[in-house]
């Protein structure tokens, strides 16, 4: 089993890129993101309540996104392995994802964290914003967004880091350049 967490802040490239990943590798893709798009969508319960947080641009609670990635996990047993994008988030999701997958025998392969300027970020939001009809793609809650990474998101390289997980990708150039530079990476983890 492979397991990848594509790491990086609002408007890298997490997205994009794990549809290219999930295509080649046969990989499950996890987003908590969507997911939490799905709920709000459906408006249950949990829906409504992380729409409070997500159009601020604040994180939903750590109990409520780890609950749901265990469900995940369960629901996927027998798979070539997870690619995690927007998730984990803080170091304690962080700790509960190796926790999870440690239980099971699969730990996390690697991380890859996708490197993008600020100006380059909100560019891309605000791009996006025109035509995603996201609550949180606007100028405001994108400020949040990258407020809110930086200090409760970024730890979680750190964490890696200790753990000689996790690899620096330049998220800058056309998509088919950043796919190039992730499945570089993938490759010479399976082909090793
Ligand atoms: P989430 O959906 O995860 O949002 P995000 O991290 O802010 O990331 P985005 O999906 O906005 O961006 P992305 O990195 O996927 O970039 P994309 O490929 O779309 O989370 C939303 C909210 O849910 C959070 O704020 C929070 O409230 C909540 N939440 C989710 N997970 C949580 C968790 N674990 N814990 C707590 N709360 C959680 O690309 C962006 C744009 O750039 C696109 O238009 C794309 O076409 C373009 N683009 C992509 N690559 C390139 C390129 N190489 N060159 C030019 N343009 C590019």
């Amino acid at each position: 089993m492979f397991n990848l967490v594509l790491f990086g802040p609002p408007g890298s490239g997490k997205g994009t890129q794990s549809g290219f990943i999930i295509d080649r590798y046969q990989l499950i893709h996890i987003s908590t993101g969507d997911i939490l798009r799905k709920e709000v969508g459906s408006e249950t319960p949990l829906g409504l309540e992380a729409k409070k947080y997500m159009d601020q641009g604040m994180l939903v609670h750590d109990e409520v996104v780890i609950g749901m990635i265990g469900s995940k996990l369960d629901e996927n047993q027998h798979v070539n392995g997870f690619i995690f994008d927007g998730f984990p988030r803080t170091v304690a999701q962080a700790e509960a994802l190796d926790n999870l997958l440690d239980f099971k025998g699969n730990p996390i392969n690697i991380v890859l964290s996708l490197q993008v300027g600020e100006e380059s970020l909100k560019q891309r939001l605000l791009s996006r914003g025109e035509v995603s009809g996201r609550s949180d793609d606007n100028e405001e809650v994108i400020v949040k967004r990258i407020k809110e990474y930086h200090a409760k998101t970024a730890p979680v390289a750190e964490y890696y880091k200790t753990k000689e997980k996790l690899v620096d990708i330049k998220g800058e150039g056309s998509v088919e350049e950043v796919f190039t530079l992730l499945s570089a990476q993938i490759d010479a983890i399976i082909e090793a």
